[in-house]
């Protein structure tokens, strides 16, 4: 069974295969209308149920869109509204929807309930974000590097801020593409350890350091994301800042990343406090392209746990 669970779970060759497909499906839908069809219609007659137990808007319009243009059917599902939301098991809940779709994607709380469904269910399972990764959005950051600047592989990607499930589904990436990752934060935010030994582990140059400024030299790209997630107590976010706020990515700090250093931003952003405005909207910033790229990324995906 094809599940999209995490990068790292997945094999390399699978990565990137689909990274390449992504990139070459693009190229043939460009200028096309949004709603165009796909010449293949690889998800003809399928159904597929996105299950958000959190807010979104870029993963769920862009599942929504990449299935439709694929030739599927969607059903967007809230948590809250599911019987999974009063109680109902996740094993119970996989095993009922497999009855009825070809493919389940869930944004969750708990990595455990992700792995609970795609444990019970007997079609794919796809992460779209749980508080420990983000492993689709990656996926279309990888897309849209190379789309700007070749293979990724042996580049420097330096992340400043928090150690979040974003960070994490880089550090995945590091070790299956091959590329070196350095964290910037503060000690009392740092990643689980584990996601950086695995990286090591790979081959790929993993570090830690405090000084934004060190940290920012000779990046190929740069990458923040929001200070407060959204599994974090917004009781935190006052302290949250104050730690973070020397780490906020602005002109200064990017003058010290290579000249054609890009930036990106998962999205959504918080104005002026992980990043200023100035280089969101500035020279290196890639963020709606990124935004864009969640849709051509996943449809690979998709095609991915189908076999299509
Ligand atoms: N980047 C991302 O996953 O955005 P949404 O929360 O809007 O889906
Ligand atoms: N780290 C953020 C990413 C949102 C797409 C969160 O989990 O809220």
């Amino acid at each position: 069974m094809n599940h999209f669970l995490d990068i790292h779970k997945t094999d390399p060759a699978d990565l990137r295969t689909m990274i390449d497909n992504a990139r070459s499906a693009k190229e043939a839908r460009k200028g096309l209308p949004k709603g165009t069809p796909d010449a293949d219609q690889p998800l003809k007659d399928h159904m597929v149920a996105l299950i958000f137990e959190k807010p979104s808007t870029r993963t769920r319009v862009s599942f929504d869109v990449g299935v439709r243009q694929m030739g599927g059917q969607t059903m967007v599902l809230s948590g809250t509204d599911m019987q999974l939301g009063h109680g109902e098991t996740i094993a119970d809940t996989a095993r009922v929807l497999s009855r009825y779709v070809d493919l389940i994607m869930i944004r969750t709380f708990e990595e455990q309930t992700l792995l609970e469904m795609a444990e019970y269910a007997t079609v794919p399972v796809i992460n779209g974000l749980t508080d420990r990764t983000h492993p689709c959005q990656i996926m279309a950051d990888i897309l849209t590097y190379e789309e700007h600047r070749g293979p990724i592989k042996g580049k420097k990607v330096v992340w400043c801020g928090d150690g979040n499930n974003v960070f994490a589904s880089f550090a995945h990436a590091a070790g299956q593409f091959g590329f070196d990752l350095t964290f910037a934060g503060p000690q009392t935010l740092d990643p689980e350890m584990v996601f950086v030994e695995e990286a090591r582990a790979k081959g790929s140059k993993v570090e830690i350091v405090r000084d934004p400024i060190a940290a920012v030299e000779g990046a190929d790209l740069v990458v923040t994301d929001t200070w407060v997630s959204m599994h974090d107590p917004q009781s935190a976010k006052e302290r949250r800042h104050n730690q973070l706020r020397p780490y906020q990515v602005n002109e200064a700090l990017m003058s010290h990343a290579k000249p054609d250093a890009l930036f990106m931003h998962c999205l959504p952003a918080h104005r002026d406090d992980e990043a200023t405005s100035a280089v969101m909207d500035g020279p290196h910033s890639v963020i709606f392209d990124e935004a864009e790229n969640r849709l051509h990324a996943q449809k690979a995906v998709m095609r991915w746990c189908l076999g299509k």
